[in-house]
């Protein structure tokens, strides 16, 4: 979690008042340090590669905004991709195609030529897959991605490297995919797996390392074939709550760094996303009435899971501070609730808080990975809009949608008009 600093009692955010960023943009709002993202990408990036030469594939699923791109961009990270609309937000934010690896899973053969078109490798998730591609290009740049059998992440739902996942080719497979793979005619460059989402043991890390390794090694011993990279996917967590520890990231690059000592792999590749962003961006959202039960208290804001879909979804912990009364001891407890019809809409439960009174403007910490990109329109909400924060000057990124946005792609039978 990072620190903000407090200016009379206000919440600074990029050198600017909370306060102010909600007068001038309205709310729900996400709010982005640029700053912030650029720490985060050098962070990253030096940790490993003062262990392995690494490349970092920034995993766009996590925030795939224009502008956040762009810097990312200007740092100079490759990306981890699994759409083609995150294709075309990453060549539109001036990506190059290399710099791009597309990782699908129940790709359709519209998007695999989309891919071949625009000449994007792809990490191929199955042979069936494979064989498709053949069709298409055979020359077409591949990888593949196996099923390493360790799995990892902060919930069941994220997990993806656990034997019988969807993802992947099964590790006792593999071999048998390569050989296929050289036989139609591909000159496969990497091997790939990802364990899962939000873990910060070093141990797992090296784990899927030791078994990638070994594949690696396998590949060119029996098949002669001499892979480019290995990668071993994101995953990299972060503290959400005040009492977690960030993740030591020097220690999960020494441990990587050490299970790939005396091997043939010459370069690494990581997918980190949350890592990133996450801790880069705040919602802020007003409180629009505070409800008494002979239960509980909530402070109702203009925020559900339609803005921020982790708390319900996952059960995830996000910190909520009180933007505009962020001197004040906390006294009371409430849970924060959104606006949505269900009653497992929320976005925090049983949190301390100052004293809170309609009109206060809260921040929900820790939004910039997985918030905007999983929002959505339920309940015909428009999505919230996003500002990015430089040197104390906020630009808007994207406008806050309209009620009229609701109906763009809608038609109505002539039978059925009014
Ligand atoms: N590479 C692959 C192949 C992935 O599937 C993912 C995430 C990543 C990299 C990046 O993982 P990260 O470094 O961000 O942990 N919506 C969930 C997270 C789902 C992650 C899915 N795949 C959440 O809000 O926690």
């Amino acid at each position: 979690m990072r620190e903000f600093p407090n200016r009379k009692g206000v919440m600074l955010i990029g050198g600017m008042p909370a306060t102010k960023m909600a007068e001038r943009f309205g709310t729900p709002v996400m709010v982005t340090d640029e700053n912030a993202l650029r720490e985060n990408y050098r962070a990253v990036w030096k940790a490993f590669n003062d262990h392995f030469p690494t490349r970092v594939n920034y995993a766009c699923k996590a925030n795939t905004n224009l502008s956040i791109l762009r810097v990312l961009e200007q740092e100079g990270t490759f990306i981890d991709a699994v759409s083609i609309g995150e294709v075309e937000s990453c060549l539109r934010a001036g990506f190059v195609p290399e710099r791009i690896l597309y990782t699908g899973v129940a790709v359709s053969d519209a998007e695999m030529l989309a891919l071949v078109k625009a000449n994007v490798p792809i990490n191929v998730d199955s042979v069936p897959q494979l064989r498709r591609l053949a069709k298409m290009d055979p020359k077409h740049p591949i990888s593949l991605r196996v099923n390493p059998d360790v799995g990892s992440g902060h919930s069941a739902k994220v997990v993806t490297g656990a034997k019988g996942a969807k993802f992947g080719i099964p590790k006792d497979e593999i071999i048998s995919a390569y050989r296929e793979a050289l036989d139609l005619g591909f000159s496969p460059r990497g091997l790939h797996a990802h364990t899962g989402s939000g873990g910060s043991d070093p141990q797992v890390f090296g784990r899927v390392t030791e078994v990638l390794v070994e594949m690696f090694e396998r590949v060119r011993s029996e098949l002669g074939l001499k892979l480019e990279f290995l990668d071993i996917g994101g995953g990299l967590g972060i503290p959400y709550r005040p009492e977690e520890h960030p993740t030591d990231l020097n220690a999960v690059a020494a441990e990587v760094a050490d299970r790939l000592k005396g091997s043939s792999v010459r370069t690494l590749v990581i997918e980190p996303g949350r890592y990133i962003v996450a801790d880069t961006t705040v919602l802020l959202t007003t409180v629009q009435d505070i409800k008494r039960t002979p239960v509980k208290d909530y402070a109702l804001v203009d925020a559900g899971f339609n803005t921020l879909i982790r708390p319900a979804f996952y059960d995830s912990y996000h910190h909520v501070a009180v933007a505009n009364k962020f001197d004040r001891p906390a006294e009371s407890k409430y849970d924060v609730a959104g606006p949505i019809c269900e009653s497992g809409d929320y976005l925090a439960k049983e949190r301390m808080l100052p004293k809170v009174e309609a009109g206060d403007l809260l921040c929900i910490y820790d939004v910039g990975a997985y918030g905007f990109t999983m929002s959505s329109n339920y309940n015909t909400r428009p999505r919230c809009a996003e500002v990015l924060m430089k040197g104390g000057k906020a630009a808007l990124i994207r406008e806050r949608e309209t009620v009229a946005d609701m109906f763009r792609h809608q038609k109505v039978p002539a039978r059925l008009r009014k």
